[in-house]
């Protein structure tokens, strides 16, 4: 498949684009930093742009069979993401998404709120653009699917991912950005949690 991948520069893009490429797609990586992926192959192209030139984001996204968007905080970004994936043929997105951002399905537990709280009062901006980031996925017309995490490390792939809603006692706060990056690649074309917001851990 063709896949657009937003963040591709980070340390989870860079795995997400590493496992990919090994699964045989063909990858547009869009990036204020081009210089900062360190991959090359042949069926790695790679976009200059910022979060804000709509044109760029149009190029990078118009012939894709699904879009990944790995960014973060940029809640703009993403609305300008889907403002051009609504111009082109491309349906399916898939954006990782923080524990801040709440689903009714959640039962959140003491101890999740806390954390919770303490992002909202460590980092309001980014807290707040998550949700908002959030919001706009869900509100719009995509085959999207918001995948939640607490907190990445860069341990070694487990291959074992649990996915669920917080507070069930599935869902715990960790997950190896190499697992994450392999739940993302496979919700490219699954659409088991198409329209929802799972979370995943470790
Ligand atoms: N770190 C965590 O514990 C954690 C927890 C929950 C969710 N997440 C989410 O998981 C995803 C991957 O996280 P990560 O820690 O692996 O990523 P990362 O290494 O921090 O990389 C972030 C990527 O997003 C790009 N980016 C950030 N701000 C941008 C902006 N304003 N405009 C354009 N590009 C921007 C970066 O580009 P440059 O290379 O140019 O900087 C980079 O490609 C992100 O969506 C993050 O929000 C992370």
């Amino acid at each position: 498949m063709r896949i657009t991948l937003f963040g591709a520069t980070g340390r989870t893009g860079h795995l997400l684009v590493r496992q990919a490429l090994d699964a045989g797609h063909t990858i547009t990586a869009y990036a204020r930093n081009p210089e900062r992926l360190t991959i090359e192959h042949p069926n790695l192209a790679v976009v200059a742009g910022q979060l804000d030139n709509d044109e760029a984001i149009l190029a990078a996204v118009q012939d894709a069979d699904a879009v990944i968007e790995g960014v973060g905080a940029v809640s703009d970004g993403t609305r300008r993401i889907i403002a051009a994936i609504d111009k082109s043929a491309v349906r399916r997105l898939v954006v990782v998404s923080t524990c801040s951002v709440p689903d009714p399905q959640d039962l959140p537990d003491a101890k999740f709120k806390a954390l919770v709280q303490f992002v909202k009062t460590a980092a309001p901006t980014a807290y707040q653009e998550v949700r908002r980031a959030a919001e706009i996925v869900r509100a719009s017309d995509t085959d999207w699917t918001l995948v939640r995490v607490a907190k990445l490390n860069n341990k070694n792939a487990t291959g074992k991912i649990k996915v669920g809603h917080y507070g069930h006692g599935i869902v715990g706060l960790s997950i190896t950005r190499a697992d994450m990056g392999t739940f993302l690649l496979d919700q490219v074309a699954d659409l088991t949690y198409l329209r929802q917001a799972p979370a995943i851990s470790n």
